[in-house]
């Protein structure tokens, strides 16, 4: 079945298997394997995607659902090749991560909390991050970049193009 979607950015034509996932898409047929698999059932956020504007579980939904959509991978996140955004350099700086595995999940779902809400409370913070599991970090951590974050695209000029976050 075709499925017609924008993939950072790009316009995407996909033809697939009609009970393939939107995560085994990205990975498998467009090489984004940024977006992870965990779970593979809905529970630990790994798989984390933007769509629509939206922080939504790439396993839980098929691709053919996501015709249409309009989706953000952490492929699409950094403004620039070679460039890090800055909620990814907050969470370098913070020691955010460890193995890494779950971290492009909590950085979209973080983004998504950005760009709504300049500057978040430590309550919005762990409710925006609380359907994403961290097996290394203890989250004080991936709390503090998210804040981080919050208080220097405070600082910043309003016109920074959406996405910088
Ligand atoms: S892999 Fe999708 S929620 Fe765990
Ligand atoms: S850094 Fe290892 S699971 Fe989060």
């Amino acid at each position: 079945m075709k499925s017609e979607l924008t993939v950072n950015g790009r316009k995407i034509e996909l033809d697939v298997e009609p009970r393939m996932s939107l995560l085994d898409a990205l990975r498998d047929e467009l090489g984004l394997v940024g977006t992870h698999a965990g779970c593979e059932h809905g529970v630990c956020g790994a798989c984390t995607v933007i769509a629509d504007g939206e922080a939504v579980r790439a396993c839980l939904i098929l691709a053919v659902q996501a015709d249409g959509l309009d989706i953000t991978t952490i492929e699409g996140l950094a403004p620039a090749r070679g460039e890090l955004s800055v909620l990814q350099d907050s969470f370098c700086e913070t020691h955010a991560l460890q193995c890494g595995y779950c971290t492009s999940g909590f950085l979209l779902a973080a983004t998504v909390l950005l760009r709504r809400t300049e500057n978040p409370s430590r309550a919005e913070i762990e409710r925006a991050i609380s359907g994403n599991l961290c097996r290394c970090t203890g989250y004080t951590q991936i709390i503090e970049a998210i804040e981080l974050a919050a208080e220097r695209l405070g600082h910043r000029n309003t016109n920074e193009p959406e996405g910088a976050a």
